[in-house]
């Protein structure tokens, strides 16, 4: 499914890109602003998420709060965005929240432009992420919360090979009623027993 991950690095240890087959992950920049509102402001992106409306400011903020981030920096929320590599577009983003409580704990999040879904390039890229977490960063979890309506959410986490740990019922208020919760982990030595069994196949 992923091609080849590789690692680069660049300005010493703070930036990263990833590339898969079809996308090259990188952090987000100044210029991704109009194509990362273009996807986010559409409803069947922000069903499920904590905005509802995403506009220009939303999107000028998102990106001015990565400049000079750098990776792996606890408590805050990395942004890589998709570049598909045919179009040279962005097509949606990868998040990464770098536990402050615990360091080797990684939240991840992931959005992607309706006309791109349904072909397997979130689970491409959220593959490619975890190898890097894993592999690269010696992380011991990963872990994802979605909304419980969110079916294709929870899809893409059972597909790269997150277990469901917990679902909560209606416990957090969201856009005006209570709302219900999966939560999903893939720990460091599940994830390498199933990339062995992979690779042995
Ligand atoms: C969650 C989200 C990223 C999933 O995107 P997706 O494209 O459905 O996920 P995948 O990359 O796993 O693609 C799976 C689909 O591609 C199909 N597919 C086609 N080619 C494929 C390939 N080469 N490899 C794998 N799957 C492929 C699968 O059959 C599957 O289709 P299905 O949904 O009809 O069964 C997307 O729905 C989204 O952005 N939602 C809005 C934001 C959101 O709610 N995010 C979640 C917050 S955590």
């Amino acid at each position: 499914m992923v091609g080849v991950s590789r690692y680069s690095s660049s300005m010493g240890i703070s930036t990263v890109e990833l590339e898969t087959e079809r996308l090259t992950l990188r952090q987000a920049r100044a210029d991704d602003a109009a194509a990362i509102q273009s996807y986010r402001s559409l409803p069947e992106v922000s069903k499920f998420q904590s905005w509802t409306t995403f506009d220009a400011a939303d999107a000028t903020r998102l990106v001015d709060d990565q400049s000079d981030l750098a990776i792996d920096t606890p408590n805050f929320w990395y942004q890589l965005v998709l570049v598909a590599k045919v179009s040279r577009s962005v097509i949606g983003d990868l998040a990464l929240h770098f536990r402050e409580d615990d360091h080797r704990q990684v939240e991840v999040g992931i959005n992607l432009a309706p006309t791109e879904q349904g072909n397997g390039l979130a689970a491409e890229a959220l593959q490619c992420v975890l190898n890097y977490l894993f592999g690269e960063l010696g992380k011991h979890r990963v872990l994802a919360i979605t909304d419980a309506a969110n079916e294709n959410a929870a899809a893409l986490f059972r597909r790269v090979g997150f277990r469901q740990e917990g679902h909560f019922l209606d416990h957090v208020l969201f856009k005006g009623s209570y709302g219900s919760e999966y939560l999903f982990a893939l720990l460091a030595r599940e994830w390498q027993t199933s990339a062995s069994e992979t690779s042995g196949r």
